[in-house]
């Protein structure tokens, strides 16, 4: 599902604020002068919500960041700034945090916090690779204080901020650019104190939360002046704290590495990478079919069935967990941190169940259009219908989740589903006519059961469990997987947990088989670290700490990894309506109302029962672009405010572009090996905005004669086309966390030129026993939120995989790889399979001293380097 559904989300679009596409965006600067230094500066406001400021706030209590640039900074990037930052403390007693984005969105880059302490203002430059607790930044970054204020009600400090507009932590790199005239910045506001604040790059911080966003900030004549170098030389305060004397020098916040248990001996026909939506289903299958399966999960348990135990306190005692209870999923978003991935930018659960622990359930019977309009042969909406029943016989869904049978708080959903019905979209149960969707409406269907989460974790996981040939490792990472060319003998794993496993751990000879269900960015990244992906992304890794040890080049597999990265583009509108009534789903974790918990606690009833933030309806639609193609939207309707817009009467309606957008974008890999989306897939194609547009304006048209319902985004004096075109396309704002593509499922190998980097049966191009089965193999974007249609793909993959021939060694002699080649990679024993050239690989023996020569003569590439080289004659 979207971006989030929840509590202040980030405000973006106000009327008064101007941001344009595609992040070369205004947001109108306010002049500040500051009276005391005389420094001027542009700065941006987040409005204090106690000010009633015009029901657009976004935080308690206010914020504001300025920043003072040198002269020349609007037509030659600065690389340094005077900054102004003002945030809130609520307490005479001097609580809180803030903390500042100079990219916008939190995950890659530099990030500075600030907060008082002891009548100063301590700060601290952080990064962050996931969404959980950012690192302290190890780069030059320098920040010397001009003054700093410290009141009951705020704080703020002025400072020059040197080597602060591009960064590197660990090799991941990036950049602001001044002379772009605009800047796209980031602000978040917490209310707690920092533990340990004596040390701002010691302290000890959980989640902000009192609100945080992105916004475009316009850059006008006033941010640069020609008294920048006065103003600067001003900056003489370093005020460091108290570090326990010396000069604190950044370093990455040292964290315990897990203790790993060495790997016990064992072999396994099939090692599954990654226990979400893809990987569960798939162990499970492969182990009823009598298949040895181990499946490596990373991540901790999270529901309570497989030994989670995080939760409220009203839940301690049961076997629930936060993972559990539907109305808590949305907890991710508000305490992310050690249940999100760290080692990418997007929002990803790394616990048992992946995505389908974490996620809000949703859950949709495929709409076969999406099977035919993307996949190749055999994998068209006719192949996938076993698949798909057997998925539906085992996770049914429901769109009445509350056990009781009720559907609780649906005011919201009767105010939207009423003027949709009444301008002649049509009410359908979802789940029964899955190919109605343009201009149908529904309750949503979840995977929940009994009043649970449910979904693969309580279903295939179990069935999977109970044999005796199955196996699950959690707290285990995979970094690599083991590989002479293109056949995989097992794969290297570490404890990314306390007790997680370290080691290699090997599939049975010869006919082992190895599956990535890593998830979209994670199997892409396992690839890389194995030498399988394109060209740059290897070279990135070969210069990494994995360098040392990863497979020789001459054994890279070049195949497109991480292109075709896709995401439904999510663009968030709000209405308000007197009828509709919010519930704080984010208040029933630490303060519930009781009569709620005791009915979830003792019949698995009532509002907790329904998934945060009360998601309903759902709608559909489908638009002809002038390009003719027809493009799929889905809508999420749920109740709560957001873009600014409070809770209360509020309803945000997410649209979601699906299936027929074009826009592509690219994942790749960091030094620091952290997977970031460096190219994001929403909107660069001129018929997928008009999509976006058209979209809200036919709801606009539907919703027209609700009565007493107001247009908030976009407010009534903003055409659909300003609303759309004016707002900043970053992952943070436009996320769907609908990732998928990054291992193209597809006929035309991207060895040679083509697309695909798995083939019809999932097996990765140019290995013999390697696979993806996740999210990563999807060609392009399904209607809907996709975790049903990803457990049908593994189901699909599993048969498919079941029926390929087992794996068998080659006798001497054979050719055993090469461009193009899609036979066995591996060699009968003594043999193994050795390069000739970029287009032979071969069994070696005599043969191998005879291509050589032939190679020289024919003057052909021959091996590249010694070890590649074949002297060894071993009959
Ligand atoms: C916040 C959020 C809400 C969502 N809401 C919905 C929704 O309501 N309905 C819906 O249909 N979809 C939803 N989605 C999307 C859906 O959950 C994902 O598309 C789906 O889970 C992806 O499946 P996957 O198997 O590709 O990856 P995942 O489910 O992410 O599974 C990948 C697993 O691999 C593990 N892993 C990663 N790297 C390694 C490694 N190196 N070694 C070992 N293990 C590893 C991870 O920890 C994870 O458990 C949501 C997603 C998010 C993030
Ligand atoms: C324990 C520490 C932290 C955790 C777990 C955390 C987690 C998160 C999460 C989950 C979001 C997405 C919220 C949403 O979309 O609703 C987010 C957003 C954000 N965070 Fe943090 N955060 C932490 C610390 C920080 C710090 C120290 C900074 C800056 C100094 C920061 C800056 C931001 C910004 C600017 C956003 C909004 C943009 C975006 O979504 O990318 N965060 N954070």
């Amino acid at each position: 599902m979207m971006g989030r559904f929840g509590f202040l989300v980030s405000l973006l679009l106000t009327a008064s604020l101007n941001v344009q596409l595609c992040l070369g965006q205004s947001s109108t600067p306010t002049v500040y002068k500051d009276s005391k230094t005389g420094i001027t500066f542009d700065t941006w406001i987040v409005p204090d919500k106690r000010t009633g400021a015009s029901g657009t706030a976004s935080t308690w209590g206010g914020m504001t960041f300025g920043v003072a640039l040198p002269q020349n900074a609007l037509t030659t990037d600065a690389t340094e700034f005077i900054g102004y930052l003002q945030c809130p403390s609520n307490s005479t007693t001097l609580t809180g945090w803030c903390g500042i984005s100079l990219a916008g969105p939190m995950t890659n880059s530099l990030l500075l916090m600030a907060y008082p302490y002891q009548n100063q203002v301590l700060t601290s430059f952080r990064y962050a690779t996931g969404y959980d607790n950012p690192e302290v930044y190890t780069g030059d970054a320098k920040l010397t204080q001009i003054s700093s204020t410290v009141n009951s009600t705020s704080y703020s400090v002025i400072f020059r901020c040197q080597n602060c507009l591009s960064w590197n932590q660990g090799g991941a790199t990036g950049h602001a650019s001044t002379s772009a005239g605009s800047l796209v910045l980031g602000w978040c506001n917490a209310f707690p104190s920092p533990g340990n604040p004596s040390c701002p790059d010691k302290v000890s911080i959980v989640q902000h939360d009192n609100g945080q966003s992105i916004f475009g900030a316009a850059l006008d004549s006033n941010a640069a002046n020609p008294s920048y170098s006065q103003w600067a030389a001003k900056a003489t305060a370093t005020v460091t704290g108290n570090c326990g004397g010396t000069t604190s020098t950044p370093t990455t916040t040292p964290t315990a590495a897990p203790t790993g248990v060495p790997v016990p001996s064992g072999t396994y026909d099939y090692i599954v990478v990654g226990a979400g939506a893809g990987g569960i289903p798939i162990a499970d299958k492969l182990s009823e079919a009598g298949k040895k399966v181990l499946l490596i999960e990373k991540g901790p348990p999270s529901s309570g069935r497989w030994g989670g135990t995080l939760g409220p306190d009203w839940v301690k005692g049961t076997n629930l967990t936060r993972f559990d209870v539907p109305g808590l999923c949305n907890e991710i978003w508000e305490d992310s941190a050690g249940i999100s991935c760290t080692d990418t930018d997007q929002m990803a659960g790394c616990v048992l169940g992946g995505g389908t622990a974490i996620n809000a359930g949703l859950w949709w019977k495929p709409y076969t259009l999406d099977w035919d309009y993307n996949f190749p042969t055999g994998w068209k909406s006719t192949d996938m219908a076993g698949a798909t029943s057997r998925v539906f016989s085992r996770i049914p869904g429901t769109d009445t989740p509350s056990k009781d049978g009720l559907r609780y708080l649906q005011q919201g959903f009767d105010v939207i589903s009423g003027g949709l019905a009444s301008a002649g979209w049509k009410n359908v149960t979802a789940n029964s006519v899955p190919d109605q969707k343009n201009h149908t409406f529904s309750h949503t269907p979840f995977m929940f059961s009994n009043g649970e989460r449910g979904g693969p974790m309580a279903t295939y996981l179990v069935t999977a469990n109970a044999r005796s040939n199955f196996k699950l490792w959690t707290g285990t990472a995979v970094k690599r997987v083991i590989r002479t060319g293109g056949h995989i003998t097992g794969v290297e794993v570490e404890a990314y947990r306390n007790g997680g496993y370290v080691g290699v751990v090997n599939v049975t000879a010869t006919t082992g088989r190895v599956i990535l269900s890593a998830g979209a960015f994670g199997s892409a990244k396992v690839l890389m670290r194995s030498g399988i992906g394109p060209q740059d992304q290897l070279e990135v890794v070969k210069s990494s700490t994995d360098g040392p040890t990863m497979i020789s080049n001459s054994s890279w597999i070049k195949l497109p990894v991480g292109y075709n990265l896709d995401d439904h583009v999510n663009t968030d509108t709000v209405i308000t309506h007197p009828s509709v009534v919010f519930y704080d789903f984010y208040e029933a974790y630490d303060d519930p109302n009781i009569t709620d918990v005791n009915l979830y606690l003792n019949k698995r009833s009532g509002i907790l029962a329904q998934a945060a933030p009360n998601i309903g309806p759902m709608f559909f639609d489908e638009i002809k672009g002038a390009d003719g193609i027809v493009r799929q939207i889905e809508w999420t309707a749920r109740v709560e405010g957001s873009g600014g817009v409070d809770n209360g009467n509020a309803m945000t309606m997410s649209q979601y572009l699906g299936r027929g957008a074009v826009s592509r974008g690219r994942m790749t890999i960091t030094k620091a090996l952290s997977t970031v989306v460096s190219t994001v897939p929403y909107l660069q194609d001129k018929n997928d905005v008009a999509a976006v547009i058209q979209g809200i304006k036919n709801l606009q048209a539907a919703l027209k004669n609700v009565k007493n319902l107001t247009w908030q985004l976009p407010p009534a004096n903003t055409t659909v086309e300003d609303f759309v075109n004016n707002m900043v396309v970053s992952y943070s704002n436009r996320r769907a966390n609908h990732w998928i593509g990054t291992s193209k499922l597809g006929t035309d190998d991207g060895r040679s030129g083509g697309t695909a980097v798995v083939d019809v049966n999932t097996q990765v191009y140019g290995t013999d026993n390697l696979f993806v089965v996740d999210a990563s193999i999807f060609p392009g974007h399904v209607t809907t939120n996709p975790s049903a249609y990803i457990v049908i793909a593994s189901e699909r993959a599993a048969e498919r995989i079941l029926a390929l021939a087992p794996p068998k060694a080659l006798a001497q002699f054979a050719q055993c790889g090469g461009t193009g080649y899609t036979g066995s990679f591996q060699c009968a024993a003594p043999y193994t399979c050795q390069y000739q050239n970029d287009y032979y690989w071969q069994v070696p023996c005599r043969y191998v001293m005879l291509m050589r020569i032939a190679a020289k003569s024919t003057k052909i590439a021959t091996a590249k380097n010694a070890d590649e080289s074949v002297d060894t004659v071993r009959d």
